[in-house]
């Protein structure tokens, strides 16, 4: 939460399960979408918050299978767990832990849920420290929801039960609850006199009801939203105006919402992108690096026709003294590099070529030059490689436009290529 200086201009809260993450989906096509929007246009001011009913170890491994993009936090396991910097470095919220643990018993959640012969206990994978969860059915599950808190109790043992999908029943720790951590965020973030402007929640299914229900958030139900999501708004939210049910499916939802509830730029760098002379109009770094990408990797899948009008476009962009450092070492003119995109068109139509941006910080190094550092994805072939960039940009004022004068890059997470030419930016 300290990478932004002052209070964030969105908080933008999402389920990942069936809400930014489609499963129907094997080309990602919307959470790529959204991914570009968010480095373009959101990551500078704003944050990026994952809430999930996976437990830490779950999300990491989906993390490993899907392109999403390094949340600021990532709320795990039904709310119980909190981390920040959801990347690679996660440092757990300690004090949230120990809240957690105030009226919490598991043991005797255990011992007391184990006298529900109906309800199933999911694998132990599934089992936190602050969650002990099941399967059931959804009669059974309403009957055991009237009696089993107060025999917990009774107990010493405060909890608050949450049903999704119509099979997964969860026990957690009475503050506890997608809508129990964000309020504790929110709480946090304005202690720390970071209150955001607008906060955006997002979300498919039962356990996600809690987080349209903090107050001063906008809410969108995505198109695919599970009945028992829409039967719990009917009954509670109806009338709240900041609440919509969207036309689309999960990250099209999203990003329909943002344009809905008008809080900012809503127009994926990957639906308008103009090709033939994409430089952003204000001097906007991060904007447009993110273009620089897709439209290399619109060229390399063979999107735009081979025209050397592209690739004087990119190198328009570039200084001719403009150096590129590839992470093997080699390093010559960006415009060389260009030159050999010649061979590289269309290339990766059939491999499913497509490249993401994470983390993209723009600062400002002289009064006149930008650094962009990022990390970049490529995927090729079902294989993914990465690299850490930094771009250095110089910025004429007058001329409203931005030259590429450095770009370096080193590989990251053991990546490296065995066919280094077709690695180029
Ligand atoms: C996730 C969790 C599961 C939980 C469900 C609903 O699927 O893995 O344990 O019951 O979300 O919250
Ligand atoms: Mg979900």
């Amino acid at each position: 939460m300290d990478r932004l200086d002052g209070p964030p201009r969105l908080i933008l809260v999402t389920d990942l399960d069936c809400t930014l993450v489609d499963h129907d989906d094997p080309e990602n096509t919307d959470l790529l979408r959204f991914n570009a929007l968010w480095e373009a246009h959101y990551r500078h001011d704003s944050l990026l918050v994952y809430c999930t009913g996976r437990s830490m170890r779950s999300y990491l491994s989906l993390r490993n299978k899907k392109p999403l993009l390094t949340p600021d936090i990532a709320i795990t396991s039904v709310g119980s767990q909190i981390a920040y910097g959801g990347g690679e470095s996660m440092v757990s919220d300690d004090v949230w832990v120990a809240r957690m643990g105030e009226m919490w018993n598991r043991d005797i959640v255990v011992e007391e849920t184990s006298k529900f012969p109906q309800l199933e206990p999911q694998p132990d994978k599934s089992q936190e420290q602050h969650k002990v969860s099941f399967f059931v059915g959804r009669e059974h599950a309403v009957e055991i929801m009237k009696v089993l808190p107060e025999r917990l109790l009774e107990r010493g043992v405060d909890v608050k039960l949450v049903y999704s999908n119509d099979y997964a029943f969860d026990v957690l720790p009475k503050g506890s609850g997608k809508g129990g951590a964000l309020t504790y965020l929110l709480e946090k973030l304005e202690s720390e006199g970071k209150q955001p402007s607008n906060i955006l929640v997002c979300g498919d299914s039962g356990n996600d009801a809690e987080l349209f229900n903090v107050p001063q958030a906008y809410g969108v139900m995505v198109s695919n939203s599970h009945k028992e999501l829409l039967q719990w708004h009917e009954e509670n939210a109806k009338d709240n105006p900041k609440i919509i049910l969207a036309s689309e499916r999960c990250g099209a939802g999203m990003i329909e919402a943002l344009q809905r509830f008008n809080l900012g730029p809503n127009v994926s760098p990957r639906d308008g992108l103009d090709t033939e002379n994409f430089h952003v109009e204000v001097l906007d770094t991060a904007n447009e690096v993110v273009q620089f990408y897709l439209l290399y990797e619109k060229w390399r899948c063979g999107e735009v026709e081979k025209s050397d009008k592209y690739l004087q476009n990119l190198k328009s962009l570039s200084s001719p003294l403009g150096m590129f450092v590839h992470p093997s070492g080699v390093e010559k003119p960006i415009h060389e590099w260009i030159d050999d995109l010649v061979n590289l068109h269309g290339e990766g139509k059939e491999k499913q070529f497509r490249i993401w941006l994470d983390r993209v910080s723009p600062s400002l190094n002289s009064p006149e030059t930008w650094i962009v550092k990022f990390d970049k994805h490529e995927l090729s072939d079902g294989k993914v490689r990465s690299c850490s960039t930094r771009v250095l940009l110089s910025c004429q004022e007058e001329k409203e436009k931005l030259t590429w004068m450095h770009i370096q890059q080193s590989w990251l997470d053991g990546s490296c290529s065995d066919d280094q030419d077709k690695w180029i930016f």
